[in-house]
């Protein structure tokens, strides 16, 4: 970290903020992490990661031994503490509605501005409705007894899971939204070590920081929803949407990457970021221009739906008694992370189909059983395939892209074999006997 390093705080330690004030604290910055659950807070201080996140946890255990990071539930030492202050709180999707829950972000703030007696940048990077910074600029000047010697900046983040590491210390970009020169300096400051590696920094303002959040976000799933309506157009002209979206891809305009079809997106982000977007975009009187978010969400739920179809096709015409291996359950591979997973969701409807649903997952066994405690787990991949009248393999782990046909094939019932996310060998499953189908192949 530079001479005279600002120290930092980081507001919510789930996902993001525990990346984040990880990833700072390896840097060299004085980190404290804030949050408002004793029992994360216990076992992050323990030197354990509450999540599965590949070489996070060796860097949390350096960070806590340089002794440059520690987490507290405590506001008023926050405030003491903190030059530069994070917000990393999240922005669920209301239930009933398509809105965001600011309920975090707005609790954060208001529990921290009372504690800043001195000159204080907040950065916000939780995603959130263009505007709200805007109006959290007000709340926070009026809360906070230093007033207008408190600013709020917005620096959205773009980590995916599974690359959090690599993605915090060396983004893409960096997108500081910014309302003065000192606001951006002190960004450039706390993120010297990210640029001076090479990642470039937009510098703008507070509302497109905000938009280039979701319209990212919103690109990434629409470029998805494409390639799986192609191929629902290749399931009845008899095309191979595999083949189709290769391709497409050697198309340097188009690009190969976010154009896997198969079951479609799911996390804790995509999905809610685009409706929160047409959400916004409906108050804000251009509900309209981005109309087409909800048939991107459509299409998306469709290939759920399309995967029971094709088990129930594979089961003999009905899903009532027949034994379904499912394999996988996180949103997607190397995380243990179910919300909004397309796994889960497509073995909770084939379970209310009528069939026997064993799940098995690398990582996320607990919180899925924790979340659908009805559904049968099994401790491994053949576990969960024995006597299986069809297998569906619904999230791409490397452990099932590499098991062998012929060994699975030795425990199931029958041979069947739904592909949901188009990683496996179909030649070889059917050298090996195997009837495979996948959505919009032939
Ligand atoms: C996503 C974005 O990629 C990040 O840039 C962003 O920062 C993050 O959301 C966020 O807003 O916090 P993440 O949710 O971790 O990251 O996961 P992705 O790797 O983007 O995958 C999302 C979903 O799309 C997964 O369910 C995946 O299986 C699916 N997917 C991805 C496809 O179906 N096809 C593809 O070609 C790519």
């Amino acid at each position: 970290a530079p001479e005279a390093a600002p120290r930092i705080t980081v507001l919510g330690t789930g996902y993001l903020g525990a990346t984040h004030a990880i990833c700072m604290a390896v840097l060299g910055f004085e980190v404290l992490g804030v949050d408002v659950d004793q029992a994360k807070l216990d076992r992050l201080n323990a030197g354990q990661v509450p999540f599965f996140e590949p070489g996070l946890p060796e860097l949390l255990v350096k960070a806590l031994e340089s002794g440059k990071l520690r987490f507290t539930s405590d506001y008023a030492e926050a405030g003491a503490f903190g030059d530069v202050h994070f917000l990393c709180v999240g922005t669920p999707q209301q239930s009933g509605s398509n809105a965001a829950d600011l309920r975090y972000v707005e609790s954060a703030i208001t529990a921290l501005a009372p504690h800043l007696a001195r000159r204080a940048l907040v950065v916000g990077k939780s995603t959130v409705p263009v505007g709200t910074a805007a109006r959290l600029t007000g709340l926070l000047n009026a809360l906070a007894p230093a007033g207008e010697q408190v600013e709020l900046a917005w620096n959205p983040e773009f980590l995916r899971e599974g690359y959090a590491v690599e993605d915090t210390l060396r983004p893409d970009r960096l997108v500081f939204g910014v309302r003065s020169a000192w606001a951006e300096e002190r960004l450039r400051t706390v993120f010297e070590p990210v640029i001076e590696q090479g990642s470039p920094v937009v510098v703008t303002d507070l509302n497109t920081a905000e938009l280039v959040k979701v319209a990212a976000n919103s690109f990434l799933a629409t470029k998805i929803s494409y390639i799986n309506a192609m191929a629902e157009v290749c399931e009845v002209a008899g095309a191979d949407v595999h083949q189709l979206a290769d391709a497409l891809s050697y198309d340097t305009r188009i690009g190969g990457r976010f154009l896997r079809p198969g079951l479609g997106f799911g996390g804790g982000c995509l999905p809610k970021d685009i409706r929160a977007f047409a959400h916004r975009a409906e108050e804000l009187g251009v509900g309209q221009a981005v109309a087409f978010l909800h048939e991107v969400d459509a299409i998306n739920r469709r290939r759920r739906s399309r995967t029971v179809d094709l088990v129930r096709e594979l089961a003999g015409g009905s899903l009532e008694g027949a034994r379904i291996a499912a394999l996988g359950a996180a949103f997607k591979p190397n995380s243990d992370d179910i919300r909004d997973a397309p796994a889960l969701d497509v073995a909770r409807m084939l379970q209310e189909g009528g069939a026997a649903v064993r799940v098995y997952d690398p990582e996320a066994m607990g919180n899925a059983q924790r979340a659908y405690p009805s559904l049968e787990y099994a401790q491994s991949t053949l576990e969960a395939a024995r006597d299986a009248d069809v297998v569906v393999l619904l999230t791409e782990w490397t452990e099932f892209r590499e098991i062998d046909p012929e060994m699975l094939g030795a425990v199931v019932a029958q041979r069947k074999v739904v592909d949901g996310r188009h990683a496996l060998d179909p030649a070889a499953y059917r050298a090996a006997g195997w009837e495979y189908r996948a959505l919009g192949r032939p």
